[in-house]
């Protein structure tokens, strides 16, 4: 069982920064953890302005703000930028950074450097890796051991997703769940503080949980994880050809991104905007030298 202490939750704790015991402390109790992705610095006022207790910068913004079309080709420092403006909009949630493809895999000293990047320069709480495999464990503890909370990823991994035969459910087998549950396993026993369970059956969910002492946040793995965490622009629906079947839309923010462009447009086209009240005022008076000096200035030119 968890040897965390425990921490006592007063009634306005979702205004607290959210911290590793907190965290622990609202699996114990059974209330559920709200996770989120965020990109960049207004997204990160609006996700801290509501409340989620875990912001994770995701590689996923390869795609959804970057416009590559998998996760594979973002580069460290794109995802350092995003993350220090994530970080500039937020309060009290606990901020994970993504590790990106490439840059943890070769060795437990370069995924220590990476992840000492994404906590001194991006002023990240914890970063989260994919795959629970050996070396995945052993990167892991390597970051553990160097003093930065690491968060597991399991199942769909979308970074070895070509490896996992595309984007599809893992776990759909007895074997195939066997072995979600021991990477899942493997990354608790790491010590990694909580664990992403992403796109497997709610039901290979449900048998997992029953072994697991840390947060589980899933995303496409049914009701029965700690929390849930959607990617931003899909919950919001900022991408409106885009839906994976595990993603519920909660907005249509593209209808109104649209709606507001084209008002604006047609406010130009019209000559409605700008109105008076976006106009800078001068005095008249002002106006009369203004004029004065340019006929001046035309005279004198004219002259020579
Ligand atoms: O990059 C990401 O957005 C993620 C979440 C799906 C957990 O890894």
């Amino acid at each position: 069982m968890s040897t965390l202490p425990t921490v006592h939750i007063p009634s306005d704790a979702s205004r607290l920064p959210m911290t590793l015991p907190r965290l622990a402390e609202k699996k114990a109790l059974g209330e559920p953890i709200v996770m989120v992705t965020a990109y960049d610095y207004p997204s990160a006022l609006a996700v801290d302005t509501a409340g989620v207790d875990l912001v994770l910068v995701g590689d996923s913004g390869a795609m959804t703000v970057l416009g590559y079309d998998s996760t594979v080709p973002v580069e460290l420092d794109e995802l350092l930028m995003l993350a220090k403006a994530v970080r500039r909009g937020l309060k009290t949630p606990f901020l994970v950074g993504d590790l990106p493809f490439g840059s943890y895999e070769v060795s437990d000293e370069q995924a220590v450097q990476t992840a000492f990047r994404f906590v001194k320069e991006a002023g990240c709480d914890a970063v989260k890796l994919e795959g629970g495999g050996p070396a995945s464990c052993a990167r892991a503890r390597a970051i553990i051991g160097a003093g930065i909370p690491v968060m597991g990823h399991v199942g769909l991994t979308p970074q070895t997703a070509t490896a996992l035969g595309g984007y599809r459910a893992q776990g759909r087998t007895a074997a195939a769940a066997t072995r979600v549950a021991a990477d899942a396993l493997a990354l608790q026993e790491a010590g990694c503080f909580s664990i992403v369970f992403e796109a497997i059956p709610a039901g290979v969910t449900d048998v997992i949980m029953e072994h697991m002492e840390i947060p589980v946040i899933g995303i496409g793995a049914g009701p029965a994880t700690d929390g849930q965490v959607l990617v931003l622009h899909d919950l919001l629906g900022i991408h409106p050809d885009f839906k994976p079947k595990f993603a519920k839309r909660f907005a249509d923010v593209h209808g109104e991104m649209l709606r507001g462009v084209e008002a604006y447009a047609e406010a130009v086209r019209t000559r409605a905007f700008p109105g008076p009240e976006h106009t800078y005022g001068i005095a008249p008076e002002e106006i009369d030298r203004l004029k004065d000096r340019l006929r001046a200035d035309k005279e004198r030119s004219t002259a020579t």
